[in-house]
């Protein structure tokens, strides 16, 4: 039973699911506590023409994703409070998800203070654009951002020349490894620090040797340099997909209760059709997948290669601790009332042109997947249903 959003009482149509507290038995399904995705690209603003903010989290919601927390590399950029409120307010008349926002490195250091005491923001992103001024900036206004997304590749380490297929030997593991050396020296071994879309198991290590925290990306576990070759633009993304040998053992490790990755994200990173159908050098990079992310990791659950209690905790439970939500990441009575509710058993084709996001190109065409998203509940209200979606803001629900 559900009011105001929060669970008050599991027992009515739910059954709790072996010994966990975890997720339920449902007649179509079953629910698990609601995916939040901590790197989503939502776009609006000037570049609502890739995504916006309707867009982009009725695919989330169609993904089972229950909250996401957006990059803030729009144009504008989201780094002050003028573009802060134009984002909050299209996100507050649009969504369809639980919402957050990570904000770009202020120009202004007072700005930055400022940005991270409006609600729904939850830190900053660090882009390899920004190393240089980060190095410069104030580390006692760093020290009070509480949360630091860092894309890990050093700029001086990075170059565009290689063909497809060999992107991974213009952006090296070693621009990785040296990006963390960076960051480390700036802002030492904390709490808060997650070096995001990690693409191999030596980021991975050494981020966690620093004190940091890591997400990877299901196109870092599923595809690698020759799908690079074989796909071209569709495939193209920063940090570059790796070897077949790197991501096997990326995979390999992920599975496990001891890995050295933390959390999953999708890094939905929309851009048109007619922009991904360019010259390979030209394409701009990002892998547009939100709406297929819990089917292509169902499917891994579905061929034994994953536990559905590991899912749970790389898309649920993780992220809700990573961003101090207590009410999020579980089921029991208190719990905020957002449900992924899969269907372990229907089999889904991944289909480009019934794509949500305005990007409907995928590298995983075609794929045939077991596992689909049945239902996703937000606050009690199912905004995605086998297929029809309903506004939030038709129940007044505040996300
Ligand atoms: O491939 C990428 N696409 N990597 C990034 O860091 C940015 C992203 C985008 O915004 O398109
Ligand atoms: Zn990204």
């Amino acid at each position: 039973m559900i009011e105001n959003g929060h669970v008050i009482d599991v027992r009515e149509g739910f059954e709790k699911f072996g010994e966990t507290d975890l997720f339920f038995d449902l007649s179509r399904g079953v629910a698990l506590p609601g995916f939040i995705d901590i790197h989503t690209h939502v776009r609006g603003l000037e570049l609502s023409y890739k995504e916006d903010e309707r867009s982009g989290t009725m695919a989330a919601a169609k993904g089972g994703f229950t909250m996401i927390i957006d990059m803030p590399n729009t144009r504008p950029r989201v780094d002050n409070i003028d573009v802060l409120k134009n984002k909050l307010k299209a996100f507050e008349r649009n969504s369809f998800t639980e919402y957050g926002i990570w904000i770009a490195l202020p120009k202004e250091e007072r700005e930055a203070i400022e940005m991270m005491r409006f609600s729904k923001v939850y830190g900053l992103k660090i882009y390899p654009e920004d190393y240089e001024r980060l190095e410069k900036y104030d580390r006692e206004v760093l020290r009070k951002i509480p949360r630091i997304m860092i894309h890990a590749e050093d700029p001086e380490n990075i170059s565009e020349s290689c063909e497809k297929g060999y992107r991974w030997r213009c952006r090296p593991i070693d621009a990785e490894i040296k990006a963390l050396e960076r960051i480390h020296r700036v802002l030492g071994s904390r709490d808060g620090v997650n070096i995001t879309h990690v693409t191999n198991l030596y980021t991975a290590y050494v981020a966690k040797k620093l004190g940091y925290s890591t997400d990877t990306c299901p196109h870092y576990l599923l595809l690698d340099s020759d799908d690079e070759r074989r796909l071209g633009c569709v495939a193209k993304v920063n940090p570059p997909l790796r070897t077949k040998y790197m991501r096997e053992h990326l995979l390999e490790n992920l599975v496990s209760s001891e890995s050295l990755i933390d959390m999953m994200s999708t890094d939905h990173a929309p851009h048109t059709f007619e922009e991904k159908n360019r010259d390979f050098s030209e394409c701009p990079s990002g892998i547009s997948s939100i709406e297929f992310v819990s089917s292509l990791m169902l499917d891994l659950v579905n061929k034994n290669v994953l536990s559905l209690e590991r899912l749970i905790s790389l898309f649920s439970i993780g992220p809700a601790k990573f961003l101090g939500l207590d009410l999020y990441g579980c089921v029991k009575p208190g719990c905020r009332a957002n449900y992924t509710i899969i269907d372990l058993d229907k089999e889904t084709v991944v289909r480009s042109s019934q794509m949500i996001s305005k990007s409907k190109n995928t590298p995983y065409e075609n794929m045939r997947l077991k596992g689909s998203v049945y239902a996703t509940v937000v606050r009690g209200v199912p905004v995605y249903l086998n297929d029809l979606f309903t506004d939030p803001r038709d129940y007044e629900v505040a996300l």
